[in-house]
């Protein structure tokens, strides 16, 4: 699903970089992705997905 429609940045590409490159805020994803720079109406959206990530990531952790 994209979050980011100005960027056409979509939910899995935010939650490969929040795993893969530790992305924990919209501040360091914006290292990696040219998100919530045009318009801004995709920060509430990207920062849910940031952290439904780390708590999914969490969950499995403690189950493996
Ligand atoms: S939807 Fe992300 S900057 Fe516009």
């Amino acid at each position: 699903m994209y979050v980011c429609i100005c960027k056409g940045i979509t939910d899995k590409q935010v939650a490969q970089h929040v795993l893969n490159d530790g992305a924990g805020s919209i501040r360091e994803l914006k290292q990696h992705l040219d998100i919530s720079s045009q318009c801004g109406t995709c920060t509430k959206v990207i920062q849910k997905v940031i952290n439904d990530t780390i708590i999914d990531e969490g969950l499995f952790k403690e189950v493996c």
